[in-house]
């Protein structure tokens, strides 16, 4: 029996979760050595906004949220709230992966940089646990359905 096109979303966005998790893992280390050139790890935080903004898109186009909205309406308060975190991560990201500005002193900019980074993954990591949880309820109640 072939998967619904929905455990297929489910899968997917499982596996961008664990992408974003092994690029967020390897910026902080670099941010921890100091030891790669800055523009590495300014390229680095740039495909850290694309791939999460690609995320966000998998996510609001008939991903966990039209699927929440189908089969349980009683949870899609909880879903338009996390989608409502989406635009301040995009705007923290691009902000993280902008350009250096060339009246910031390196030191300043690593010790900058890893400030945000650190808040940023803090709250990326909270919205993301969020929204397993909402994802794990709402197949547990199609499962349900079903019996
Ligand atoms: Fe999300
Ligand atoms: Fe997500």
């Amino acid at each position: 029996m072939s998967p619904e096109p929905s455990e297929l979303t489910f899968h997917k966005i499982q596996q961008q979760h664990q992408r974003l998790a092994d690029l967020l893992n390897q910026i902080e280390t670099l941010l921890e050595q100091r030891s790669r050139p800055i523009d590495e790890v300014v390229r680095l935080l740039g495909q850290l906004g694309d791939q999460l903004i690609k995320h966000f898109e998998t996510e609001e186009a008939g991903g966990y949220f039209a699927e929440a909205l189908l089969h349980a309406p009683q949870l899609v308060a909880r879903a338009n709230a996390l989608m409502l975190q989406h635009p301040k991560m995009t705007q923290s990201s691009r902000k993280l992966g902008g350009a250096v500005d060339p009246e910031t002193s390196p030191e300043a900019w690593w010790e900058q940089t890893r400030e945000r980074f650190v808040a940023f993954r803090a709250e990326l990591h909270e919205h993301e646990r969020a929204e397993d949880g909402l994802i794990q309820e709402v197949y547990m109640r199609d499962i349900g359905s079903h019996d």
